[in-house]
């Protein structure tokens, strides 16, 4: 079962995970021409090409989905929040980005691999999580089969991609000023992104938290069903185009050895153990950007722990942290026939 014969809107086709949507429909369905390409009034008109048909992008309108199967959602959270409900309510599945509603207790979120089975419960809109969510309950999810995770610290190196195709323009281009001497003069940041790390990611809650960070914190409890666990995060953005990097460190309820751990995510689908720090072997931004697996190496026991691992997860935000999910939800809810606008 796949998505062919579907009807699929991108909305935010001109975006940095609508291209990418568009990139892994070509890679997936290279016959699949029954598509709609929607974004703002700005992009209205624009020429795409998707496997070998020309597509003009449409401004998105309430009257957009009408004869639509499935539409993936790629825009500001404000714009989701608009758009969702009515492309449901027109009888589209939809499947979005954005935080407008990872939280709201009637709309699943999903990580096909982890929770699938909570696509039964969704009423028109499921929702994928956070980028660097993914990757860390990628590799929980199958280390809990060893012994219950306690608590996680997670500590993040996210690429500008992470902020949309603006903020690649801005570290292209800002490196390139400084290199010539030029000031750093941040405009799709908080701060000056070349040659700098900060840690500011989305605004600063009144926990002293990014919302960020409480995304990681929050969106992991409710994809892994563990309410009560106890996770902290430090999101920081890193001058890298592409992929986000997360040291993760878990503590269990009974000691997990290394071995047995890398045996465990060995077995996880859409997990590749890259563990070989003697042959310098471990993941990089650079070598899973376009692909489609989280990585994960640096294995080993937490030295301030006796039950704790500690690990290095590199995964491409913009594929299985964004849209690879999203299409993955798509071929889920395909498979079990769970395609449906709100009811
Ligand atoms: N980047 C990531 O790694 C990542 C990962 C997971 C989730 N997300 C989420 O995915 C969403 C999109 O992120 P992005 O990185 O692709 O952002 P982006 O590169 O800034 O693209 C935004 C897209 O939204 C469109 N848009 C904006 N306002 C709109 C409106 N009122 N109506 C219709 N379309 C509108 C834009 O169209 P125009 O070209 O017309 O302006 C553009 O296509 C965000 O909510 C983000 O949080 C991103």
């Amino acid at each position: 079962m796949d998505l062919q014969g579907l009807k699929l809107a991108v909305v935010g086709a001109t975006g940095a995970v609508g291209q990418e949507t568009l990139r892994l429909i070509e890679d997936r369905y290279p016959q699949h021409t029954n598509l709609k390409l929607l974004a703002s009034k700005r992009s209205a008109g624009r020429k795409i090409n998707v496997n070998g048909a020309t597509f003009t992008v449409s401004e998105a309108t309430e009257d957009s989905f009408d004869d639509v199967d499935i539409a993936f959602i790629s825009v500001s959270t404000e714009a989701s929040l608009h758009f969702g409900p009515i492309a449901a309510a027109a009888g589209a599945m939809v499947i979005d980005d954005s935080s407008a509603f990872r939280m709201d207790p009637k709309v699943p979120l999903v990580v096909p691999e982890v929770n699938g089975d909570d696509l039964a419960w969704h009423d028109g809109i499921v929702s994928i999580p956070n980028c660097s969510t993914t990757p860390l309950v990628m590799v929980a999810h199958p280390l809990r089969q060893a012994s219950p995770i306690r608590r996680i610290l997670a500590d993040t190196y996210q690429s500008v991609s992470g902020a949309g195709g603006a903020a690649m323009n801005e570290l292209r281009d800002q490196t390139r000023t400084v290199m010539h001497g030029g000031p750093a003069e941040p405009q799709a940041q908080p701060q000056a992104i070349a040659f700098n790390v900060f840690p500011h990611i989305d605004g600063f809650t009144a926990t002293g938290y990014t919302r960020e960070e409480e995304k990681m914190i929050n969106e992991s409890r409710k994809i892994l069903h563990e309410p009560e666990m106890a996770v902290s995060a430090t999101c920081v953005r890193v001058p890298v185009f592409v992929s986000h990097c997360v040291a993760a460190h878990l503590e269990f309820d009974q000691p997990v050895s290394p071995g047995e751990a890398r045996e465990l995510l060995n077995g996880m689908p859409g997990v590749t153990v890259q563990d070989d720090p003697a042959q310098g072997v471990y993941p990089t931004p650079v070598e899973a950007a376009g692909r489609d697996d989280v990585f994960v190496g640096r294995i080993r026991q937490d030295a301030s722990h006796p039950n704790g691992l500690a690990m290095w997860v590199v995964t491409d935000n913009l594929v299985k942290g964004a849209a690879l999910n999203a299409l993955q939800i798509a071929e889920h809810a395909v498979e079990r026939g769970e395609v449906h606008g709100l009811r």
